[in-house]
């Protein structure tokens, strides 16, 4: 039907922060305590239902690794959306995640939906960036902020219904 939408989801961020177990968590509803970290990049799709429309996602989970970076166009060009994932007990990975929202800004399209997603949020007591960080650097540069857990599923499907909402209806 005429609401079916297909859109391509990219997640970038710094090695660690989370992007393949937000997507495994989301894809399979399945967490590990010990995810290998990725290489090059790995492929899931996911379809859910938003209203009157049928979105399937068609996500790459992308290497945070920096060896990998030069990889990131490939996987970020006619993409309909991104997720620049940090996690929320490491200052460097939210200084990695602005220098991605940077390099999306100038090479990205400007109808790219960009989500900044803080994930961990289980690990309160080990937290480096305060949410309220988060959500003024995302209102600055008007973005979509959530904080999120994947081991704990806490905000998981939000983040992508919060995306698959915002997405433009054919
Ligand atoms: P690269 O593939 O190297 O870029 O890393 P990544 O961003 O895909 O991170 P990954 O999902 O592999 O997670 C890294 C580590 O953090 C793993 O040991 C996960 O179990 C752990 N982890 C991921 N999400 C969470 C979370 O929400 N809470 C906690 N406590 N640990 C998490
Ligand atoms: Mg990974």
């Amino acid at each position: 039907n005429s609401n079916a939408i297909n859109a391509k989801l990219v997640l970038l961020g710094d090695m660690g922060s989370g992007k393949s177990s937000l997507v495994l968590r989301f894809v399979k509803n399945q967490f590990f305590d010990f995810q290998e970290s990725t290489i090059g990049a790995a492929f899931f799709s996911r379809t859910v239902g938003v209203n009157d429309a049928s979105v399937k996602f068609e996500i790459w989970d992308t290497a945070g690794q920096e060896r990998y970076h030069s990889l990131a166009p490939m996987y970020y060009r006619g993409a309909a959306a991104a997720i620049i994932v940090y996690d929320i007990t490491s200052t460097e990975s939210f200084e990695r995640a602005k220098k991605w929202v940077e390099e999306l800004h100038k090479q990205g399209n400007p109808n790219l939906i960009i989500t900044l997603a803080g994930n961990k949020t289980d690990l309160e007591d080990r937290r480096k960036v305060a949410a309220a960080d988060g959500r003024m650097y995302a209102e600055e540069r008007q973005l979509v902020f959530i904080e999120t857990s994947a081991k704990t599923a806490t905000n998981v499907s939000k983040l992508f219904y919060e995306i698959a909402k915002r997405l433009p209806r054919v």
